[in-house]
């Protein structure tokens, strides 16, 4: 059994001795097993709608879920539009954001024919899980959560709300109303998959009677390579220096033309001791698929400004083709608003399915 490595994520140190963390690890165990038999998995993976998606997202995340879509795994991508009403802004352009996302996913490949794109809120089964999956989750458990921490810090409310608490159950609901059993993640997204692997335990514990009802999922984590917002901070919609894929050429080389670098004219490649302007060089080596040492070597001593000639070059070509597609599919709403609507549909089939599993296990079949 794939899911029968009885890991608890929260219990390992973060990075051992040797550098390399247990999930990494398994991770890579995991990458061969979904080369030999893809088959045996099926991906549950998703993002908040909160504005237009950007490279960072892209070599983060998206271009691995179009591999493994393409490797023959089954996948559900969700859209996640309960978990960020407690965003006001965002809440209050929900469509907009929700359609954007879909944008985004077809113009970079995920295709609706074979991957289920889908909405939180379209899907009352998939909610309903949340009720029993809060019995079976502590507050303390809930309160130690680093990135539901983390999150509560940086939005500076004064007073956090009740979803906001409890998201992460929420999203053990995201995970588990399609039995998936492998989400690829970040690092920050691994206390959330803690949360589901351990409700979906004391799940099969409390009303399986021996049968498990419920899969703990694997993580599969990405080797997300760091980009930097084009000021040095971390890449974000909101501090505008994320290069977004709906972004023009025009818009992007405005961008990187300002794009902060240090008074070094020699160009290298040294992230620890030079991020901004390697963030660039890597930025670079992922949109032509080369070594950002060799990058940075081709540059050399033409300094900061042939660098990003070269960047704005090696994005705006890289894009190009993904952007043609987007602007395509912008052009018909008709066509995103089916895929939305089929992609609920056979989420509801399945959510559905599982919530009478549930009742059934739970004996509260009336
Ligand atoms: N919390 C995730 C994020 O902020 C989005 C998300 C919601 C998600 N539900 C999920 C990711 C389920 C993976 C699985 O990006």
């Amino acid at each position: 059994m794939i899911t029968d490595f009885g890991l608890d994520y929260s219990a390992e140190p973060p990075v051992p001795a040797d550098g390399i963390s247990t999930v990494q690890r398994r991770s890579a165990a995991l990458e061969e097993l979904i080369h030999r038999d893809p088959g045996r998995f099926r991906v549950l993976t998703g993002d908040r709608p909160t504005g237009r998606l950007h490279l960072g997202h892209y070599f983060g995340t998206l271009h691995n879920r179009v591999r493994l879509q393409d490797l023959g795994v089954e996948m559900l991508v969700i859209i996640a539009d309960y978990q960020v009403l407690t965003d006001r802004d965002v809440a209050d352009h929900l469509t907009e954001h929700v359609e954007d996302l879909v944008l985004d996913y077809l113009a970079v490949g995920v295709d609706p024919e074979r991957a289920t794109i889908f909405t939180h809120s379209a899907i009352p089964a998939l909610n309903q899980l949340l009720l029993p999956f809060l019995s079976l989750i502590t507050v303390a458990e809930l309160s130690r959560n680093p990135t539901v921490k983390e999150e509560i810090a940086q939005s500076q409310q004064s007073s956090v709300s009740g979803l906001m608490f409890t998201y992460p159950a929420h999203q053990a609901a995201d995970i588990l109303f399609c039995k998936a059993n492998l989400v690829p993640v970040g690092q920050d997204q691994l206390p959330h998959l803690e949360v589901t692997r351990t409700i979906a335990r004391r799940f099969n514990n409390r009303y399986g009677n021996g049968v498990a009802v419920f899969p703990e999922p694997d993580a599969l984590l990405s080797a997300a390579p760091l980009l930097l917002g084009t000021d040095g901070t971390k890449m974000s919609k909101s501090r505008g220096n994320a290069i977004t894929l709906a972004a023009s050429a025009d818009e992007t080389a405005k961008l990187i033309r300002g794009a902060k670098t240090d008074a070094h004219r020699h160009i290298t490649y040294e992230p620890a001791t030079r991020p901004e302007v390697s963030s660039l060089v890597l930025l670079a080596s992922l949109c032509l698929g080369s070594d950002p040492h060799q990058v940075a070597e081709d540059i050399g001593g033409r300094g900061a400004s042939a660098l990003k000639e070269t960047v704005t070059e090696a994005v705006n070509t890289f894009l190009a083709p993904i952007r043609d597609r987007r602007a395509l599919y912008a052009q018909d709403r008709g066509h995103i608003r089916k895929v939305l609507r089929d992609g609920n549909e056979h989420a509801t089939a399945i959510a559905q399915t599982t919530l009478d599993e549930v009742r059934a296990t739970m004996n509260a079949l009336y």
